[in-house]
């Protein structure tokens, strides 16, 4: 049985002290659900993520990755700062990048690489654009992405691969995907795993689905049999609402 994760993409938002005091409110209001809680935070947020959340059962990580290991690359962030700040997950492919710094699949398989070497498990972003939706084209667009996002790549085990489909046109819209609908590219998504690993393997990866998540939806989306929990925006800021989506299972 996968454990629904929940996990929150803050994108760039609160500062490292906004964080800190909203990671003590979060652990203060011990949350019930059988939900695994996990927060996507900015590299400044990091330390202070480390510092409170360790031991209390909710995990951490960044939103990207650089793709090399270290060296003259201004700006950047390597794998190994990360796996220092004990990160457990990190967010690669995500829309906004792939669109707003032109990442190719194959600049995400190589993030991928890097994350795998220093036990860091991917939450691997894809998912089609509106008028690919509207095309019809959703499935083949998006399979294309994780095959080219995955090329050259065999996590060591199910628990180093997340996948998060994300149709574009539901990121920050308000316009969530219907439950069947998202359903529907998610069991694309497992059969397409299974043929590219094995049955074995997609069968343990959890699928998340990402697209105005709130707690009003939550429960019908976490419901179908290949949604297995959330990577959430703007609800996982908020933070009564994130522990609404933790309860949700
Ligand atoms: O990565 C999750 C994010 O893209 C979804 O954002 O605000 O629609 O939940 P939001």
């Amino acid at each position: 049985m996968r454990q629904t994760l929940i996990a929150g993409n803050w994108k760039m938002y609160k500062t490292p002290s906004e964080a800190r005091r909203w990671f003590h409110d979060l652990i203060a209001a011990k949350p019930e659900g059988q939900a695994e809680a996990a927060l996507m935070v900015a590299y400044p947020l990091l330390p202070g993520a480390r510092e409170v959340l360790e031991g209390h059962g909710v995990s951490w990580g960044a939103q990207d990755v650089s793709a090399h290991l270290e060296g003259a690359y201004t700006g950047e962030v390597s794998v190994k700062m990360l796996a220092d700040l004990a990160c457990r997950y990190t967010v690669v492919g995500h829309s906004e990048r792939r669109s707003y710094h032109g990442e190719s699949d194959a600049l995400v398989a190589e993030k991928i690489r890097r994350l795998l070497e220093y036990d860091i498990t991917p939450i691997l972003c894809v998912g089609e654009p509106l008028e690919v939706r509207e095309a019809g084209n959703h499935v083949s667009y998006t399979l294309k992405q994780l095959e080219g996002s995955l090329a050259g790549i065999a996590p060591q085990s199910a628990d180093r691969l997340v996948v998060a489909y994300e149709p574009v046109w539901a990121i920050g819209t308000g316009k969530t995907a219907t439950p069947a609908d998202a359903q529907a590219m998610h069991k694309e998504i497992r059969t397409w795993l299974a043929g590219r690993f094995d049955l074995g393997f997609a069968n343990q990866v959890r699928i998340l689905y990402g697209g105005s998540v709130k707690p009003e939806n939550a429960a019908a989306l976490f419901g179908q049999p290949d949604i297995d929990g959330g990577l959430v925006g703007g609800a996982s800021l908020k933070l009564d609402d994130y522990v609404a989506l933790l309860n949700t299972v």
